[in-house]
């Protein structure tokens, strides 16, 4: 007999006399003539209820919670509460035992015990759930640019140039530590694999925005990498990120998509997760839908990075970072903005080039560049983006200004030297989008496998 996966044995509309499944089990009660088994196989949140009668013949002599397990039987209308459908067993084979050492026995774990063992922490309802939600979200986010005619570009991960020009890259080499001759203080990577310096991408931006220039609007999506040693709860040392490079475009039209991408996901999750979502909603942030259903029914707040600072400055919170022009908006900045003054997400724009990166289109006040942040409630920066320089000569100026390597990027200043476009793009960091539609607080708690300073499990 063919299994079943859980999820369309709850869907039946009538009952079958033979079904098989196949799964964990939850729980296991035991009464006088019957025993209740719940079993869970990853593929919605339900479990199933099993019934298995004393007269079965079915032993459940080592079956207990944790262990694998094959049921065969009848699907029946159930006649308890909180469930549709249940099996009555006719044969029920363990494929594989848990003994009372298995950690999840209990319903509930605190998140922090959860990270220690992310092996099995998809088998809790919580990061079951949050798998699912974080699988449909991703094909979501593909189909969402597949449908408005963006080509999907896969850019490389080993690079050799330094996107955000932040240098906080994971090197990639094959030289052993103890084995790398120094000339002149620096490190002789002539030996090395690529015969210099390689490392892994912050961001597939640069890439994309070759392809934008020759077939038009490109969207790359996958993992980068940060080692800036940032130890918070919205910083990951590898994470995804969604960036849509737009052919033709200026920086209205990214914050035009930012915001048509963002609240069509929410409506996304809100409409094709329901199940899942529930969980989060009732479980971890009891504001989440109402947060949610705001963001996707208002409009976006915008406002230049000026203006911000004038908001914040004449805020009456008390803030531990300081508020002036020219200094980069944290965290608690942010969140004053799109959960206090507005109470809605807001976009901030132009913003003082020496604090951001060389690629930003220098705008005609010569001070400023046309950046934008597209700020949250709770998460602070969701996307970051801009325009991008293509008048070669401001280009040259600017990467030297930065104090960075003209030869190295040829190829990029080629792109201004033939057939220049206006350009745009941005990077949404896909965490932080899950984090925004879980209402979970920490980025750990949403990549599977997080890897994050000092941490690197499995
Ligand atoms: O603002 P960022 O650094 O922008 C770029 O990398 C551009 N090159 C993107 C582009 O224009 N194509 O990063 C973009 C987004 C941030 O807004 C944030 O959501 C996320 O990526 N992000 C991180 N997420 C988790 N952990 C980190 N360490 C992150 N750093 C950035
Ligand atoms: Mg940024």
């Amino acid at each position: 007999m063919e299994r079943m996966r859980i999820a369309k044995v709850l869907a039946a509309t009538q009952e079958m006399e033979t079904v098989t499944i196949m799964g964990w089990v939850r729980t296991k009660r035991d009464s006088k003539d019957f025993s209740f088994l719940e079993i869970n196989d990853g593929s919605c949140l339900k479990n199933m209820q099993v019934l298995v009668s004393g007269k079965s013949g079915c032993s459940l002599e080592n079956i207990s919670t944790g262990a694998a397990v094959c049921v065969s039987g009848k699907l029946v209308a159930s006649p308890g509460k909180g469930q549709k459908w249940e099996i009555q067993a006719r044969e029920v084979g363990i494929l594989g035992e848990a003994d009372e050492s298995f950690p999840l026995q209990k319903k509930r774990h605190s998140d922090e015990f959860l990270r220690t063992i992310a092996h099995l922490r998809p088998r809790t309802n919580k990061y079951g759930a949050l798998n699912r939600i974080r699988s449909r979200l991703a094909f979501a986010i593909h189909e969402y640019f597949n449908s408005r005619d963006f080509f999907y570009l896969h850019s490389p991960l080993i690079t050799g140039s330094d996107c955000e020009g932040a240098g906080e890259m994971f090197r990639v080499t094959t030289l052993s530590p103890d084995k790398v001759a120094v000339k002149n203080g620096v490190a002789d990577l002539s030996q090395d694999f690529f015969g210099k310096q390689a490392a892994l991408t912050v961001s597939g931006q640069l890439s994309a925005e070759c392809l934008a220039c020759a077939i038009g609007n490109v969207y790359t999506f996958g993992p980068t990498f940060r080692a800036e040693n940032s130890n918070t709860a919205r910083h990951a040392a590898e994470f995804w990120m969604v960036e849509p490079e737009m052919a033709f475009a200026d920086l209205h039209d990214i914050i035009d998509l930012g915001e048509d991408l963002v609240v069509s996901m929410i409506r996304f999750v809100l409409d094709k997760c329901e199940e899942d979502f529930a969980l989060f909603a009732n479980f971890v942030d009891k504001d989440l839908r109402r947060t949610l259903e705001n963001i996707a029914e208002s409009k976006f707040v915008r406002i230049s990075y000026a203006e911000a600072i004038k908001i914040l400055s004449a805020a009456k919170e008390k803030f531990e970072y300081p508020v002036q022009f020219g200094l980069d908006l944290q965290t608690e900045h942010e969140r004053y903005l799109t959960e206090k003054h507005f109470a809605q997400p807001v976009a901030v724009y132009d913003y003082p080039k020496d604090i951001k990166a060389f690629y930003m289109r220098l705008n005609d006040d010569g001070k400023t560049v046309a950046a934008v942040d597209i700020l949250v409630p709770r998460i602070g920066e969701l996307i970051g983006g801009s325009q991008r320089e293509e008048r070669l000569s401001v280009l040259e100026q600017r990467l030297v200004e930065q104090k960075m390597n003209l030869d190295e990027y040829w190829w990029y200043t080629d792109l201004r030297r033939y057939g220049s476009i206006p350009h745009a793009g941005f990077g949404l960091g896909f965490e932080r989008l899950l984090m925004l539609v879980t209402g979970i607080g920490n980025i750990r708690d949403v990549l599977p496998f997080p890897r994050t300073v000092n941490h690197l499990e499995f």
